[in-house]
């Protein structure tokens, strides 16, 4: 494999008590700051993000650190190898893929001139639009089937220069529409088109179909998302076969129970020469 892994990011376990205790307000614009011409725009509330775990869609939120950090380094290596587009994934369903995409992506957005997309390219459970409480017509799967202006299901979530390509429905089809032509164009017209932009791929998990092996030639790198007391070294092992051929980002440990202290902040400052020791 190319091993493009250096680092392991932790992100903690929220339990239903932390989560109660969050902050009131959301991150979310005005909308008039907002100039979406064509995109659908739409606000949740702040109890919506908090149920949820957006977190850093949440105003002075205590964990939102936890995003930033991972914001700078996941920056910092698309920057470096002047990459544009990352696919979350996981060995198995539940890690926390579509927590982190979103998370991830509020926080990538909230740096200046910093646009981001995030395709729910998970098209047989998609969920990246609950995390936002959006209120989804068409997806992902609708365009990939029918005639529709990809415009007409965009939507922005009430943060700036923040566009989600939701999805809806369930296809059992779903190789064959991630690999189909109309995809291809579709995301090579999103990665060419403003190549500044970031665009974050939420997929479907590793080890439950070819899906994600299959849609791989569109995405420039992936993150894998371990999910703590779940994720087996075994799992790993073959989620890394799978991605051999894929530039690994790196590896979050989601979901962690270990305390917040030095264990956290030592993963963070020591880089890591080898992925876990699988
Ligand atoms: N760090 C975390 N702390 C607590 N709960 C979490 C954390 N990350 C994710 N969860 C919860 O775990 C569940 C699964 O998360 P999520 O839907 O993001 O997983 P997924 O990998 O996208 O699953 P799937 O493969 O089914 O799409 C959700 O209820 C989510 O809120
Ligand atoms: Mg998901």
């Amino acid at each position: 494999m190319k091993y493009g892994i250096d680092w392991l990011s932790m992100c903690k376990n929220f339990d239903a008590d932390q989560v109660e205790i969050m902050s009131q307000e959301t991150d979310q614009q005005p909308l008039s700051l907002i100039q979406y011409t064509h995109t659908k725009v739409t606000r949740t509330t702040p109890d919506i993000l908090r149920q949820r775990r957006t977190i850093m869609g949440l105003k002075n939120d205590p964990h939102i650190d936890i995003f930033r950090q991972l914001r700078t380094k996941v920056l910092k290596k698309l920057r470096e190898n002047k990459w544009n587009s990352l696919a979350i994934t996981s060995a198995s369903a539940d890690a926390g893929k579509s927590f982190l995409t979103a998370n991830l992506a509020i926080a990538l957005a909230m740096e200046v001139n910093q646009t981001v997309l995030v395709v729910d390219a998970d098209l047989r459970n998609p969920n990246v639009g609950w995390y936002f409480g959006l209120d989804i017509e068409k997806g992902l799967l609708d365009y990939l089937n029918e005639d529709i202006p990809l415009s007409s299901i965009l939507i922005n979530p009430g943060f700036q220069r923040l566009v989600i390509l939701p999805g809806k429905g369930f296809t059992t089809h779903s190789s064959e529409l991630l690999s189909s032509p109309k995809m291809v164009t579709l995301v090579n017209e999103l990665k060419y088109k403003y190549d500044s932009r970031i665009i974050l791929f939420d997929t479907p998990p590793l080890l439950a179909s070819d899906d994600t092996l299959l849609f791989m030639p569109n995405f420039d790198a992936a993150l894998l998302i371990v999910e703590d007391g779940k994720t087996t070294a075994q799992d790993i092992r073959r989620s890394l076969q799978i991605l051999e051929e894929t530039e690994l980002m790196g590896i979050v440990l989601n979901k962690s129970r270990e305390r917040m202290g030095d264990a956290y902040y030592a993963a963070y400052s020591q880089p890591v020469a080898e992925p876990v020791d699988v």
